[in-house]
């Protein structure tokens, strides 16, 4: 490794934005907005904001309808008040230095229907149940099995794509400096990309060109909102979380790279693993190198990245950003401990979801530590 030059502080361009350094918050789930209505409170922004020396934030999934919700406690941005809760995290961040995308989500069949408008099914592409996948529903009753869900009729889908318009519209309303599709995890724009949960029959199903249809409508109609150059999406190419599977993710995922590049996004998110950190069978390189070279803009690589790691991948040109998450939850100063390599707190994985102030916003900086 080239120690004299460290590219993880180089100053980039990400579309338009200038980031002062290549380490970027992934977008972590934290359930602690404030209820009722799934609103971010004043905690949130000052959890944002004790991270805002990223070179970018990604702000935790936020659901662009009530239909979208699959856990307890989740943001939303399609009320005016969830809109007004996260202008103060966009402004608390902003006044602390930093720049902060919005990642745009709808969770699909990853619900309940406790969660639901009037107690309906979740929707889904097809009405597959995702064998062994739990949502936490409540306090009181905490993780439950998702049950099987409704497919969407042909006619339902464009609704779906204009409920992502109107949540990037919120977003751009809110004061975000861009968003992310969220494409990834086994989500809804995951489950119509893959074979294991999209079996229609009609022009979102079956062949790869039909099963990317729906995602890139999405990307379509945000760019009647947002530039080009502040849109980003994520995916999750090999990630086996929430009971997803695809016959074939080369071909899946390059032609969905293509469709991307050829709207003209920013940026692809990849998450390079099954789901946080399972790294049993490697990178799956072939089909990292596959997008790589379907795609012209920013490549961001995720999935349990050491500092070390980021600093080889970026320099051997496997990617161009690289975003951390867990690492983020427990070390608000990242940037410098990375700066100086200085040892990093540990992660709680018992306060990930839900709760207070703890395990939140008190994860000490370096200064604080000595
Ligand atoms: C507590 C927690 C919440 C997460 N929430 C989200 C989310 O809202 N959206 C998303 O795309 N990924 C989410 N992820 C995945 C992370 O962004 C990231 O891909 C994963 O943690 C692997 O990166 P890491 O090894 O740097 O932690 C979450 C992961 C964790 C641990």
């Amino acid at each position: 490794m080239n120690q004299a030059h460290n590219p993880l502080f180089d100053t980039v361009t990400l579309g338009d934005l200038t980031l002062p350094n290549r380490i970027i918050m992934s977008p972590l789930t934290r359930a602690r907005a404030s209820q009722p209505g799934d609103v971010p409170s004043d905690m949130n922004a000052t959890y944002y904001a004790q991270r805002a020396s990223a070179g970018l934030i990604i702000s935790e999934a936020t659901q662009v309808c009530p239909e979208g919700k699959g856990y307890a406690f989740t943001p939303g941005i399609y009320s005016s008040e969830q809109v007004r809760g996260w202008r103060k995290v966009t402004d608390a961040v902003h006044e602390a230095g930093g720049r902060i995308h919005a990642q745009l989500w709808h969770v699909g069949r990853i619900s309940h229907n406790e969660l639901q408008p009037g107690g309906a099914s979740p929707v889904a592409p097809s009405a597959i149940t995702p064998e062994g996948s739990q949502v936490f529903i409540s306090a009181e009753s905490g993780m439950v099995d998702v049950p099987q869900p409704r497919a969407l009729e042909t006619e339902e889908i464009p609704k779906v794509v204009e409920q992502f318009r109107q949540g990037a519209e919120n977003a751009r309303e809110a004061g975000f400096d861009g968003i992310e599709i969220h494409a990834a995890n086994g989500y809804l724009l995951d489950q119509f990309l893959r074979t294991g949960s999209n079996q229609r029959t009609d022009e979102y199903g079956g062949s790869v060109e039909n099963r990317v249809r729906f995602p890139l409508m999405v990307v379509e109609a945000v760019k009647q909102v947002w530039p080009t150059a502040r849109i980003g999406v994520r995916v999750t190419p090999t990630g086996s979380f929430n009971s997803m599977y695809d016959e074939d993710p080369h071909t899946t995922f390059e032609a969905f790279a293509r469709g991307l590049d050829e709207a003209g996004i920013a940026y692809l998110e990849v998450v390079e693993d099954s789901f946080q950190g399972n790294h049993e069978e490697g990178r799956p390189e072939s089909v990292l190198k596959a997008i790589r070279n379907a795609f012209s803009g920013t490549y961001i690589g995720n999935g349990a990245y050491s500092r070390d790691e980021a600093i080889e991948r970026i320099q051997a040109g496997y990617c161009d950003l690289v975003s951390f998450g867990r690492p983020m939850i427990a070390n608000p100063d990242l940037v410098e401990r990375f700066r100086q390599n200085a040892p990093l707190n540990r992660w709680d994985d018992s306060t990930f979801y839900g709760g207070d102030e703890r395990g939140y916003i008190d994860y000490p900086t370096l200064e604080q530590a000595q």
